[in-house]
């Protein structure tokens, strides 16, 4: 088995909290950026880094045939762990099951509340006082699979779904990079 310490981020935007998993990284690597659009802006900051990128454009292609040519690109890196980060492209199951518990999120709500797109909107039309980002691992339904780690962010008054999204994004900076490496250790000690 792959050493779980060697990471792979993917991404498809600006890729904030990529840099935050990087920058913070404790008891893991970041072995690899992968991205399914060349133009992400996310991916100048790995690349002037010198991190290792791959991108293929997925508009057009068949999931599985896009999914394949990733599994491919992790295989050879000797990835361990997949970390999402604002990937917009659901996974084939395949590609799931092969990489069954060794894939993990972050979404911005307090999980299982508000799955999906759209949260910061929905938590403001909902009336909410209370909202958050959660990190979980990645099953076939999204945003479902089992919780690792959330962090509680307050609505306040006057609030627009921009000024949610950055003081919730500000969270999911910090505890993404955490709850990553107590997944890690957690799967290290398992497999070795
Ligand atoms: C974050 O809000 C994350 O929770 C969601 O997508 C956004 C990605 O932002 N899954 P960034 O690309 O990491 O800046």
């Amino acid at each position: 088995m792959a050493d779980p310490k060697r990471v792979a981020v993917l991404i498809s935007g600006r890729g904030s909290n990529l840099r935050a998993l990087v920058e913070q990284a404790d008891g893991y690597r970041v072995a690899l950026v992968a991205s399914n659009k060349p133009q992400a802006a996310g991916l100048d900051w790995p690349r002037s880094r010198g991190l290792p990128t791959w991108t293929w454009d997925s508009k057009g292609q068949s999931r599985e045939v896009f999914d394949e040519a990733l599994d491919q690109v992790l295989e050879d890196h000797g990835i361990g762990t997949i970390a999402l980060a604002g990937y917009m492209r659901l996974l084939s199951p395949g590609f799931i099951e092969k990489w069954r518990g060794r894939i993990v999120n972050i979404h911005p709500s307090l999980l299982p509340a508000y799955r999906g797109l759209d949260t910061h909107a929905r938590v403001l039309a909902a009336g909410e006082t209370i909202t958050g980002c959660t990190v979980h691992v990645v099953s076939e339904e999204l945003d479902a699979g089992r919780i690792l780690a959330s962090s509680q962010v307050p609505v306040e008054a006057g609030d627009t779904p921009q000024m949610l999204e950055a003081r919730v994004l500000a969270a999911e900076h910090l505890l993404y990079p955490k709850a990553l490496a107590r997944f890690i250790m957690a799967q290290a000690k398992r497999s070795g």
